[in-house]
């Protein structure tokens, strides 16, 4: 063996390959409640540290790190996210800040190099998504719309059965979901920093299960509905919470995609009916139903049905429950984003399908107020 060969060997080369592997640097934007959950997935990584955290709330960011039990003396605090990326080093963030400054987070950190964790919903409008999108092209790094249901077995088992032709040609589905009473409060309630409510706060997760599963598709034209019955009203909400709710609590839309598929939508934070229903997908071969849940958050919401003829039988099988995935959703969903930077791997849950999620969205609040069916045009990136 040549000199070279073993040279590799050597304890010099070994101490460069330990310091290869260094832990990855991650911030934090916004330590507010969904913040929490964050942290507690990442304590549990070894090869992640949290170094920096930013909060526009004087002293929340760093009461935040004490209160989660970090070393918070080794963090550095922030006033915005502007000065943290300005003045860090770091692999990646998590950007959990209310959904209006979702869009110029998520810009900055990527115009300077820093890959992305974005929770969920992308945006509040159309038009911040596809700013996103741009700055994520131009930059190289990588963003990840924080969707995490993407990592339940059962969510994924719905992809599977459409990808093995179970279902044969999808052609309709009707997403149910939501709540009979769940209208939150803190910020997901104004428009100043929620900008949308039950549609981009659970409606976006609806979207994804179902959009996911089928590939994706272009939507084409909408017809949307949206109202605020409950949120506002003293009667079923407390009253300095009626008095400052300035966004939807219900949302409909028909929605036309590419390949003439139909997607016809509910979502509620507050209704009358105990569940607005289960989703179902009808295929030409084959229809699949799966129990609705009250926010979609998680997992379905139950046994799903497969439903076939057999034989010419009309056959219904109930498919198995699958198990939780190890250490929950947002440790596999942060693992994901982590995982994909450090090996150049695709986005985990990737801008160029949620745009679509957040055009059917922005489709709908725009078609409700119009009063009429609209055109969805997403500009090129
Ligand atoms: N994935 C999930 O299951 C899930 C669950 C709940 C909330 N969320 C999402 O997480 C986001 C935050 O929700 P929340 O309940 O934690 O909100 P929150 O209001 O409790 O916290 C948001 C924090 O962001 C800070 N902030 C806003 N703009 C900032 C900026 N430019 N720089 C630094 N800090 C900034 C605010 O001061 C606030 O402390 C929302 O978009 C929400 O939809 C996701």
């Amino acid at each position: 063996m040549s000199d070279k060969v073993l040279s590799q060997f050597t304890p010099e080369k070994a101490e460069k390959k330990v310091k290869a592997a260094k832990k990855f640097r991650y911030g934090i934007i916004g330590t507010g409640w969904i913040a929490e959950a964050h942290v507690e997935s990442i304590k549990m990584m070894d090869d992640v540290e949290i170094v920096a955290m930013a909060d526009l709330v004087p002293g929340k960011a760093e009461a935040f790190a004490k209160k989660m039990g970090l070393d918070a003396a080794k963090i550095h605090y922030y006033p915005s996210h502007k000065e943290m990326i300005d003045n860090e080093k770091l692999d990646g963030v998590s950007i959990c800040t209310y959904n209006a400054t979702h869009a110029e987070c998520a810009i900055y950190s990527l115009e300077h190099g820093v890959n992305v964790l974005l929770e969920k919903p992308f945006t509040v409008t159309l038009d911040e998504a596809v700013a996103v999108c741009k700055a994520e092209k131009k930059s190289k790094k990588l963003l990840t719309i924080g969707i995490q249901p993407r990592m339940d077995n059962n969510m994924k088992e719905i992809k599977r059965i459409v990808d093995s032709g179970e279902l044969g040609k999808v052609y309709y589905i009707r997403i149910g979901g939501g709540r009979r009473r769940g209208v939150p409060n803190s910020t997901f309630i104004e428009k100043k920093t929620a900008g949308i409510g039950a549609l981009g706060d659970i409606g976006c997760y609806a979207l994804d299960m179902v959009l996911n599963a089928i590939g994706y598709p272009k939507p084409l034209t909408v017809s949307g509905y949206k109202s605020a019955f409950f949120g506002p009203n003293p009667k079923y909400n407390n009253p300095a919470d009626a008095a400052r709710f300035d966004v939807d609590d219900f949302a409909a839309g028909f929605v036309r995609l590419e390949g003439g598929i139909i997607v016809d939508f509910i979502t509620s934070w507050a209704t009358h009916i105990n569940t607005p229903g289960d989703t179902i997908i009808l295929g030409t071969e084959g229809a699949l139903r799966i129990p609705s849940t009250d926010c979609w958050n998680g997992s379905v919401g139950g046994q799903m049905t497969l439903y076939k003829d057999v034989a010419g039988l009309q056959t219904e099988i109930k498919l198995p429950l699958l198990p939780d995935v190890p250490n929950g959703l947002f440790y596999q969903k942060i693992k994901s984003f982590v995982d994909a930077v450090r090996n150049n791997l695709p986005s985990p849950v990737p801008s160029s399908q949620i745009i679509y999620n957040q055009a059917i969205i922005d489709g709908i609040v725009k078609s409700s107020d119009l009063g009429k069916e609209i055109e969805i045009k997403i500009p090129k990136i």
